[in-house]
C-alpha cells in the first residue's frame, strides 16, 4: 500500500526541503520506488537541492490544470532507478494548487509509487495545509529554538484536526519528529534546546537528529542530496532516519559535543 509522507513544520527555513531531498532519495536507496512533490508553488527549491532544474518542463500545476500528464512531468533521478521528482511551478499564483487537484494528481501517484514524499511550503496557509491533506504519516522538522519548537507544536495541532484522516474520523496521521540543525556545543552552552526538551514539549517520537553541517550547504550547492554523502555526519544521520522510518530501531548519534582529537584538531574534520 502506497504511503503518503509529508514533511512540514510551522516555520519556514527550517529543513524541510533539504529533509524531503534526503529522505525520498534515502528510500530510494532503499529499494522503494518514490516520488518527491515540490508543494512550495514560486520557489521551486527542491529541484535545485535534487540537482534536476534544467530539466524541468511540466510541473506540479501544468497537471493539475491538464496542460501535462504525469508521464510528462515526473523528472527522472539519475542516480537512482525508482527516484522521481515532481517540481512545483515558479510563476504561476500560489491558489493554483486546489484540494480536487491535489487529490486526483496524489491518488494517481499512489498508483505508482510506494512513498509520495511532499515537500511542504512554509507556514500553516493554504499551501501547507494542502501538502499535510492526505498524509499517511508527517515527519515535522523542527530546530531547536523556542520558536520553532512552538510553530511545530501549532503544525501537529493542524494535524490531528485538519487533516483528511482526521475529517474522516480514520485512524490519525503518524508523527514523527526529526530535530534539524542541531548543534551540541550550542546546546552545551545552553543557546540552544536540547533533544530532551524538545521531545518533552512536542511529545512526538523522535525520527532522528540532524546535525549542523556545512556538508549541507556543499550537497545542495552541487544538487546532491546530502544523504548521498554517506561520508558527512548529517548524510549519516539522515540515513539512521530513513531506516527508523522503514521500522528499524537505530540508535541516535551526533547528539553529544565531540572531543576533537589530535589529528583532527590538526588537519581540521568535519
Ligand atoms: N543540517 C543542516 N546543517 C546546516 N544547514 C542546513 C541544515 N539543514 C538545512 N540547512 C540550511 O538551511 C536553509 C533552509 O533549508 P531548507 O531545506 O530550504 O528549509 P525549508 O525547506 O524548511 O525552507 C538552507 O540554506 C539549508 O542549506
Ligand atoms: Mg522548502
Amino acid at each position: 500500500m502506497a504511503k503518503i509522507l509529508v514533511v512540514t513544520s510551522g516555520k519556514g527555513g527550517v529543513g524541510k526541503t533539504t529533509t524531503s531531498a534526503a529522505i525520498g532519495t534515502g528510500l530510494a536507496l532503499r529499494g522503494h520506488k518514490t516520488v518527491i512533490v515540490d508543494f512550495d508553488v514560486g520557489l521551486r527549491n527542491l529541484d535545485l537541492i535534487m540537482g534536476c532544474e534544467r530539466r524541468v518542463v511540466y510541473d506540479f500545476v501544468n497537471v493539475v490544470n491538464g496542460e501535462a500528464n504525469l508521464q510528462q512531468a515526473l523528472i527522472k533521478d539519475k542516480r537512482l532507478e525508482n527516484l522521481y521528482v515532481l517540481a512545483a511551478s515558479q510563476t504561476r499564483d500560489k491558489d493554483a494548487l486546489t484540494v480536487e487537484g491535489v487529490e486526483k494528481v496524489l491518488m494517481a501517484l499512489k498508483e505508482d509509487f510506494e512513498f509520495v514524499v511532499c515537500d511542504s511550503p512554509a507556514g500553516i496557509e493554504k499551501g501547507a495545509h494542502l501538502a499535510m491533506y492526505f498524509a499517511d504519516e508527517a515527519i515535522v522538522v523542527t530546530n531547536p529554538e523556542v520558536s520553532s519548537v512552538r510553530d511545530s507544536d501549532r503544525m501537529l495541532g493542524l494535524l490531528a484536526s485538519k487533516s483528511r484522516r482526521a475529517e474522516k474520523g480514520e485512524e490519525p496521521i503518524k508523527e514523527h519528529l526529526l530535530l534539524t540543525r542541531y548543534n551540541p556545543q550550542r546546546v552545551s552552552d545552553g543557546e540552544m534546546l536540547g533533544v530532551e526538551d524538545v521531545k518533552d514539549i512536542l511529545a512526538v517520537t523522535l525520527l532522528g537528529v540532524i546535525p549542523e553541517s556545512q556538508a549541507v550547504l556543499k550537497a545542495s550547492n552541487s544538487g546532491v542530496p546530502v544523504i548521498l554523502d554517506d561520508q558527512s555526519d548529517a548524510g549519516q544521520a539522515y540515513s539512521d532516519a530513513v531506516d527508523r522510518l522503514l521500522g528499524k530501531t537505530v540508535e541516535h548519534r551526533f547528539l553529544d559535543v565531540t572531543k576533537k582529537g589530535f589529528f583532527e584538531r590538526l588537519f581540521g574534520g568535519r
